[in-house]
């Protein structure tokens, strides 16, 4: 067996090192984006790892298919950009990591919360810009337990961050498109999403990115929205109307807000070598607010992640390979 794994960060490398030399199964790694050009490296190969949320495109699985690779395993949890009838119409099994640290992606969101409720970014912006370091009456913050949080998704990440907030003494109320019956009494679910945006005042995003929910997140849900809200995203980018968040920060609609999933994510983005600087005029805009915090894409990223997105698709593509058929198969 052989393996090639795309996408590979420095911090990768050492957990995909081990684990070939621990199931003797040679695994080459490389830097590259998987797309219809770099996917010719891996002919020969036995199945192919992958990480990058640009599409993996119905013309890519038909390269697989030319190839004779039938096996992707993904070190992540999102599939909405993977083609996946192209997967099976071209004989690809495809396989994701769905749990692989739920409570980093939740802490990162209530990272963000923390950072925007007391102010921070207003803090390092007088510091950084204007080189002060005294009290300003713009840096006073607001106690997360005076707060309603509001929860859109309550799958693994969103109880998860859930419980933090809870544990931070905030009242929790949530929306889910298919809500569970057991809330343990940590949180009360609302009848549509409209009452829990009205209602919030920090609303944190845990649903996955589906057609349905492209833009969900709009002008008129903005302007639903309290004027004191924070809006969190570490779910996907496709929900937030970028422009309209642009629009909703500088109009007052909303107070401010903490962004790790963008719409139109570069395949850059991914590239932890990369020397290439921002050029995106959003992006731009929406750092140099000091109401905004905005990270790569990064809500995932701690130790014990990388450890078992690693380990897991590495597993997942093993047993793929040997005929059987993991518990992570997503087509
Ligand atoms: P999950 O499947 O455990 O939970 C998702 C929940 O969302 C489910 O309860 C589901 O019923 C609900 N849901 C589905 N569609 C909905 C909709 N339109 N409106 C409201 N609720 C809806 O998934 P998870 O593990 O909690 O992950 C959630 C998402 O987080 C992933 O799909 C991915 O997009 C994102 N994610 C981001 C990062 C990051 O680093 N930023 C890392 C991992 C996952
Ligand atoms: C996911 O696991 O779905 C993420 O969003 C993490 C990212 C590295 C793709």
């Amino acid at each position: 067996m052989k393996f090639m794994v795309y996408n590979v960060r420095d911090d990768e490398i050492p957990f995909v090192e081990k684990w070939g030399k621990d199931h003797h199964i040679e695994v080459k790694t490389t830097t590259t984006t998987l797309n219809t050009t770099t996917i010719q490296d891996a002919a020969g190969y036995d199945g192919v790892s992958g990480l990058q949320t640009i599409p993996y495109s119905q013309l890519l699985f038909a390269e697989f298919k030319k190839l004779g690779i039938h096996y992707l395993a993904l070190r992540n949890v999102g599939v909405d950009n993977v083609d996946l009838q192209a997967a099976s119409d071209n004989d690809v099994l495809v396989t994701n990591v769905p749990a692989y640290s739920p409570e980093s992606i939740a802490e990162f969101a209530v990272t963000m919360a923390l950072f925007l409720t007391r102010k921070v970014g207003y803090m390092q912006r007088q510091l950084m810009e204007q080189h002060k370091f005294h009290f300003a009456p713009e840096f006073m913050g607001r106690l997360i337990s005076d707060q309603t949080v509001g929860i859109i998704g309550t799958g693994r990440i969103g109880r998860h961050a859930i419980s933090m907030f809870r544990g931070l003494g905030a009242k929790v109320i949530a929306y889910d498109k298919y809500p569970v019956k057991e809330t343990n009494g940590e949180f009360a679910y609302v009848k549509d999403l409209h009452e829990l945006v009205s209602q919030s005042d920090i609303i944190s995003l845990h649903m996955p990115a589906t057609a349905d929910n492209f833009h969900l997140f709009n002008h008129e849900l903005f302007e639903m929205m309290k004027d004191n809200a924070i809006l969190i995203n570490t779910a996907r980018g496709s929900i937030v109307d970028t422009q309209d968040l642009i629009f909703a920060l500088e109009s007052g609609e909303i107070a401010a807000a903490g962004i790790d999933t963008l719409e139109n994510e570069s395949a850059d983005l991914q590239d932890s070598r990369s020397t290439k600087k921002l050029t995106d005029p959003d992006v731009i805009k929406l750092s140099m607010m000091p109401n905004v915090i905005i990270t790569p894409h990064s809500a995932f990223h701690t130790s014990e992640s990388v450890k078992n997105m690693v380990s897991i698709s590495l597993n997942n593509l093993k047993d793929l390979v040997a005929g059987q058929k993991p518990d992570d198969l997503v087509n």
